[in-house]
């Protein structure tokens, strides 16, 4: 019998490669180029299953001149570079990678926060330049963490995973504004209570943005809603580029409309804002909060246990639009 074939759009671990090997015919991208759409469209034909992260976009000009893909699978838990209704339409399954990342997320949010409020990038910098030449009173002199109040916007799994953080390590007064309430229970379990975002802004010493990026949620944070913020304030995105309007945010760095910020995540990225390149006040990192081995690979190793299951039992263990798989059963 043949086997599928499987493309991998990036490098991945070896290990994850071999593993998809023993099951697919496959095409594997260990140079990690960066292909074109163009390409990327040309080295789908004939494909069943592609393995993606969030960098491929799958869109309806991609899946119309994709007629053989079944499936694609991303080693993520954000998804917005994946068009899911027209997936759905082309009967094309999305598969995603949630829960294996939430914890290392969450600690590398905690990590940002207090990277960004405690200056120690900044204050890095100034002493590798060999400008410490004294000690003084305010000499990087920054925000508490603890007992000060931390506003989360985007309270899923992952923000969930920071309040919790937040209320029980640090004795953080944990406060978050989310599409829908949380229940009790859980409310209870991170400690945290339901205000506006409006209110959040407002009151919060801190705010972290992690919610997921769809277009209602451009610009979630913009130059109106950094005027609501203290001018003490710190404001991380570890959810996606584009919920931070980059350019307000730098000027409002400037102008010390807040006082600073740790960013993840970008407009247009791996491009960065120039503006924000030039403010010291603020804390990058390329997109590394779910960067560590064990993590990575378990969400490799999700995506590929997605496409074991789909091509031998027509299922998914995390499937984004079901609707595909039902309708194929039905078939
Ligand atoms: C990934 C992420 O590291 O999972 C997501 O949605 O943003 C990151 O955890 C990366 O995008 C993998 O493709």
């Amino acid at each position: 019998m043949t086997k599928p074939s499987v493309l991998i759009a990036r490098a991945v671990f070896p290990e994850v490669v071999d593993r998809l090997a023993a099951h697919f015919d496959v095409e594997a991208n260990q140079a990690d180029d960066i292909w074109a759409q163009h390409e990327f469209i040309n080295r789908l034909q004939g494909k069943a299953g592609v393995f993606v992260t969030t960098s491929e976009r799958v869109d309806e000009a991609l899946l119309a001149q994709c007629p053989d893909l079944k499936i694609c699978a991303s080693m993520a838990v954000g998804y917005n570079n994946l068009d899911l209704d027209a997936m759905t339409r082309h009967g094309v399954l999305g598969t995603n990678a949630p829960d294996v990342l939430t914890e290392t997320t969450a600690d590398f949010g905690f990590a940002l926060l207090m990277a960004t409020a405690r200056r120690v990038t900044e204050s890095e910098h100034y002493l590798r330049a060999g400008r410490w030449t004294k000690w003084s009173y305010d000499l990087f002199a920054g925000a508490e963490i603890h007992g000060s109040t931390l506003g989360i916007i985007g309270m899923g799994r992952i923000g969930q995973g920071i309040a919790k953080r937040g209320a029980h390590g640090f004795g953080m007064n944990v406060i978050y504004h989310n599409r829908s309430r949380l229940s009790p229970e859980l409310e209870a379990e991170c400690k945290a209570c339901y205000v506006s975002k409006e209110d959040l802004l407002g009151q919060a010493d801190h705010v972290v943005l992690v919610l997921p990026y769809s277009p209602a949620a451009h610009h979630t944070i913009g130059t109106a809603e950094l005027a609501l913020m203290k001018p003490t304030a710190t404001l991380v995105n570890v959810a996606r580029g584009g919920i931070v309007d980059d350019k307000a945010l730098a000027d409002a760095l400037r102008d010390k409309v807040i006082a600073a910020a740790g960013l993840d995540v970008y407009e247009g990225e791996p491009q960065v804002h120039s503006d924000l390149l030039t403010v010291p006040n603020v804390v990058l990192t390329p997109h590394i909060a779910s960067a560590t081995v064990p993590t990575r690979l378990a969400m490799a190793n999700l995506a590929v246990d997605n496409l074991i299951a789909f091509f031998t039992e027509d299922r998914a263990v995390t499937p984004l639009n079901p609707t595909v798989l039902a309708a194929a059963r039905k078939d």
